[in-house]
């Protein structure tokens, strides 16, 4: 996938530009870049790694082809307590399925509580549902439908997809908090 992929995957889930945004696991910025092209320089975005060293590399990359771009960059582990302001939104691309299935939806509650009453999280997964040594513990579509509602969240919609060399599929889920339909 290019970087046109990367923004199509994920550019129904994000309405308007600017706001603060987090890309949970963000290895060396496929995403933060996608993320950063569609809400533009007046933005703010947290790329979150527990891999410094591809941090360095997304710093580089970041700043080759967007250099008016307001990151801050954490080496951290994003399953932890993390110290982040409250966020418009978080991208979790090819990254959650690094956790245990027993912490993944506890993680996602997590994450719930960073968010802004008005927040959402964009989940990037292969839609398989048995793992290998790149994607230990993937997250069906279907899977991710029982994780959101554990988790606090809407059942989630599907925004992208896109056939994979690695797994079956690729797809992009937004997963809006459930008080936000209580709030209308
Ligand atoms: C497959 S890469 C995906 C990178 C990028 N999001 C993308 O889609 O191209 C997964 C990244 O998640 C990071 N990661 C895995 N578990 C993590 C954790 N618990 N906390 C922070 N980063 C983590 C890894 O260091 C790695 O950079």
């Amino acid at each position: 996938m290019n970087h046109a992929d990367h923004v199509r995957l994920i550019a129904g889930g994000i309405p308007h530009p600017g706001g603060v945004w987090a890309d949970m696991g963000s290895g060396n910025g496929a995403f933060t870049l996608a993320l950063r092209d569609i809400v533009g320089p007046g933005s703010r975005i947290y790329a979150v790694d527990s891999n410094q060293g591809v941090l360095r590399g997304l710093i580089d990359q970041v700043e080759r082809i967007f250099p008016d771009t307001n990151l801050i960059v954490q080496a951290a582990d994003m399953t932890g307590s993390l110290d982040l302001p409250p966020l418009d939104g978080i991208i979790a691309a090819n990254s959650l399925h690094f956790v245990e299935p027993r912490k993944q939806t506890s993680v996602l509650r997590e994450w719930r509580s960073l968010l802004k009453p008005e927040g959402r999280v964009i989940i990037v997964e292969y839609d398989a549902e048995e793992g290998n040594r790149w994607v230990p513990h993937p997250i069906s579509a279907r899977a991710l439908k029982r994780m959101a509602s554990n988790a606090g969240y809407e059942p989630p919609k599907q925004i992208g997809s896109r056939s994979s060399q690695v797994m079956n599929s690729i797809y992009a889920a937004l997963l809006l908090p459930v008080q936000r339909s209580l709030v209308k």
